[in-house]
């Protein structure tokens, strides 16, 4: 099918209070599913603390929202440390402390081994695999002190299959659920859990650059016919970051369509 149709995604359904009076923080939050699941944070009764590059793209991100009352941008390139420590400073700051943290942010360089250069295989894993680690160590730093929290790593079903032309990309979603693990073990008895989840093909700006060809050999993949839309991974992020999966840590679920079960 093509991208262009009607893909009938469901929104996963009305608002319930789930997040009432949490505090989270969501990095790559400007757009597509780091900004879904900000905006679904916030109707589940969060505050919001949103991050990503550029500052105003951020903060008018945070706007539409509903403004400083219920969400604020922060610019934060999560490949440095400081910036994600500055950026749970500032939801202290601003809201008094970190129950959620979503380690979203992301970018891809796609090539084939023979053509991918270093520089294009160092970015990926910097941002997805460092960035992870630099937003995991300063959330669980934060939250081990109070006891409580829910860190929430976006993987990729490309880090449970592995894709050609993306060894990068799988090398650094798959890092980032045995980083989650290994910290999910660390911080456990401190009330901090650690989960990941691992999207399939998922309708947003780094799926749509995709060329045709491409998009339509992954929907022939998909046992449900249809593409994720990012309200979808929005409300698994919700499930998580919510006490309704309070038993929970060191998982990773797959919300793909079925691709790769
Ligand atoms: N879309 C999919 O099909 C899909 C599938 C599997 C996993 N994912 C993962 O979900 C996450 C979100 O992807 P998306 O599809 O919404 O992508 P997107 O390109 O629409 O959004 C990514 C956001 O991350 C921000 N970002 C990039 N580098 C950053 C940095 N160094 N610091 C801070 N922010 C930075 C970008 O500015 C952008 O706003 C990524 O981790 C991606 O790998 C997406």
């Amino acid at each position: 099918m093509s991208r262009l149709r009607s893909t009938n995604g469901e929104s996963g359904g009305g608002a319930s209070n789930l997040l009432a009076g949490k505090v989270a923080v969501v990095t790559g939050a400007a757009q597509g599913i780091g900004f879904a699941v900000a905006a679904r944070f916030v109707a589940e009764g969060a505050r919001v603390v949103l991050g990503d590059l550029d500052a105003a793209k951020v903060a008018d991100a945070a706007a539409a929202l509903g403004g400083d009352e219920a969400a604020r941008g922060v610019a934060c390139d999560v490949t440095s440390g400081d910036d994600v420590r500055r950026l749970i400073d500032s939801a202290v700051d601003a809201f008094g402390t970190v129950d959620v943290m979503v380690n979203n942010a992301g970018i891809t360089r796609d090539a084939t081994m023979r053509k991918m250069s270093e520089d294009q295989f160092d970015q990926v894993i910097d941002v997805h695999l460092k960035g992870v680690w630099h937003g995991t160590r300063a959330a669980a730093a934060h939250m081990r002190e109070r006891k409580t929290g829910s860190i929430i790593n976006l993987s990729s079903i490309s880090g449970k299959v592995g894709l050609a032309g993306q060894t990068n990309y799988s090398a650094a979603k798959a890092g980032i659920v045995g980083l989650s693990k290994a910290a999910a073990k660390e911080v456990a008895y401190l009330g901090v859990r650690i989960n990941c989840i691992q999207p399939g093909l998922i309708r947003t700006a780094m799926t749509e650059a995709m060329p045709e060809r491409i998009w339509d050999q992954k929907m022939s993949e998909i046992p449900m016919g249809r593409a994720g839309e990012p309200d979808e991974i929005a409300g698994v992020a919700t499930f998580l970051a919510s006490d309704l999966s309070s038993y929970m840590t060191g998982t990773v679920l797959e919300v793909t369509g079925g691709r790769y079960m």
